[in-house]
């Protein structure tokens, strides 16, 4: 069985939780694209891990993790995640791999990263400034360094050269900053690769070997559906495809293998970073939501935006994921609140529209319209069975599914392994 999780909002829906929380059942995770610029969290037992690059299964022992050839790899980030996990005794030795065509992210990429986004000036996108976009412009202009090409020294060489004759072009000329020596940048990685020699391999074989064994593989998708660089609110997007169909080409299986598509959603919306955001809440009752759900970034730490849950956001990414089953994350940040809203369309101009706005401007001008459903004001934290929900509770589960048009099999009440609940 192969079942891709993916995000169906701006990212941070708690995919990280789901991910460790459905990795129990399946022999191998992996990673299909983006880099360090996500953060998963996963909480067990009350210890709090973020996962950056690595995949969010590592803590079941029994699963195989796997960081595809659509991800972008930062050397040092991963070493010093793979440094943390040594420190609580948790090995990644033989049960991690690293594709050798995944791209690699160098200290040049992420300071171009941040140098560029401060000189968009009021167009900045807000990014991670971890290099992301730098790294995929480089792979799709021909310019890229695999981590196939860094294990041998004198490729990495030829490589780096022409790379940086480029960008150092724009550094110099274009920002006036300082160029970068690539005997500086040879410096600074030769060390870093003999620790990752051994588990760089063909994934896309050890993968299709794997399910063709009958092995259960979950592809964790990072960011989500609003920031894929085709369907997302672009420019303000990241720059790989986060949608269901990048675990195809990020991990070279087929579409034909894909069993079943899981959307994670929070039952309200944040998003961290520039762009719109229809159902934004400014003022007392966003800032409440923030505290409530403790919405800081896992990566960078910014406060995240907070919103009402949006249906019409829901209905677009069902239908460009997909999506079988809806996971829906953080109901018990609404506990308290006595009415709750959810977006069912949205008023562009004169037109009452239940799609999603074709293009930037109806997005930006798009306000959504609200229904308004009773909140159930207690404590959801004790609940095992759906049936112990309250009333009100169970009918707003059933109007965002109603809404969505994907079916909600599992919700998630606290960050623990054991605050979920199966339908
Ligand atoms: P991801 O990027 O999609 O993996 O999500 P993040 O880890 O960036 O953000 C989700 C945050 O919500 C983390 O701090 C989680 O520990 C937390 N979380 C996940 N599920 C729940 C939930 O059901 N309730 C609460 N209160 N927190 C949750
Ligand atoms: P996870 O996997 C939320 C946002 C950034 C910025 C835009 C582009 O934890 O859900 P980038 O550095 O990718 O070029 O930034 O995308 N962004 C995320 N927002 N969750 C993420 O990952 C994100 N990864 C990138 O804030 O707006
Ligand atoms: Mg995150």
């Amino acid at each position: 069985m192969v079942t891709i999780v993916i995000g169906t909002q701006w990212g941070d829906e708690g995919k990280g939780k789901v991910i460790d929380y459905l990795a129990e059942n399946h022999q191998i995770v992996a990673r299909y694209q983006g880099g360090a610029n996500a953060g998963h969290t996963v909480v067990v037992n009350g210890k709090r891990y973020i996962f950056h690059l690595i995949p969010s299964g590592i803590l079941h022992p029994q699963a195989e993790c796997i960081l595809g050839n659509g991800v972008v790899i930062d050397p040092i980030s991963l070493l010093s995640e793979i440094d943390l996990l040594k420190k609580e005794n948790i090995s990644v030795t033989g049960r991690l791999w690293i594709s050798a065509n995944s791209h690699l992210t160098l200290t040049s990429h992420k300071m171009l990263d941040q140098v560029e986004d401060q000189y968009r000036g009021k167009g900045k996108l807000g990014t991670t400034g971890r290099g992301i976009g730098t790294t995929y412009t480089d792979k799709t202009s021909r310019i890229g360094i695999r981590l196939g090409d860094f294990l041998d020294a004198d490729t990495f060489r030829e490589k780096l050269t022409i790379n940086l004759q480029m960008k150092n072009y724009l550094f110099k000329e274009y920002y006036g900053k300082e160029i970068f020596q690539p005997e500086k940048i040879i410096e600074e990685y030769t060390p870093l690769r003999e620790r990752l020699r051994s588990m760089v391999i063909d994934t896309a074989k050890y993968l299709n070997d794997a399910i063709a064994k009958g092995k259960n593989v979950l592809c964790e998708g990072a960011q989500g559906t609003f920031l894929d660089i085709d369907f997302g609110t672009y420019p303000y997007v990241t720059a790989s495809n986060s949608t269901a169909g990048g675990a195809c080409t990020g991990l070279g299986i087929g579409p034909t293998k894909i069993d079943r598509v899981i959307g994670v959603a929070k039952a309200y919306t944040t998003r961290v970073g520039e762009g719109p955001f229809p159902t934004e809440l400014d003022g007392d009752l966003g800032e409440s939501l923030r505290d409530l759900g403790s919405e800081y970034g896992a990566t960078t730490g910014r406060p995240r935006r907070c919103g009402w849950f949006d249906s019409v956001l829901l209905r677009y990414a069902a239908m460009v994921n997909g999506l079988d089953a809806l996971f829906i994350t953080k109901l018990d940040v609404l506990d308290t609140l006595p009415v709750i809203k959810v977006a069912v369309a949205y008023q562009v101009g004169q037109e009452r529209s239940l799609d999603f706005p074709n293009g930037y401007r109806a997005l930006a001008e798009a306000q959504p319209i609200y229904e308004e459903l009773p909140g159930w004001q207690s404590d959801i934290s004790k609940v095992r069975k759906w049936s112990e929900f309250p009333d009100a509770t169970r009918k707003y589960l059933d109007r965002i599914e109603e809404l969505s048009g994907a079916p909600i099999t599992m919700v998630s009440f606290g960050p623990g392994r054991e605050q979920t609940i199966e339908k």
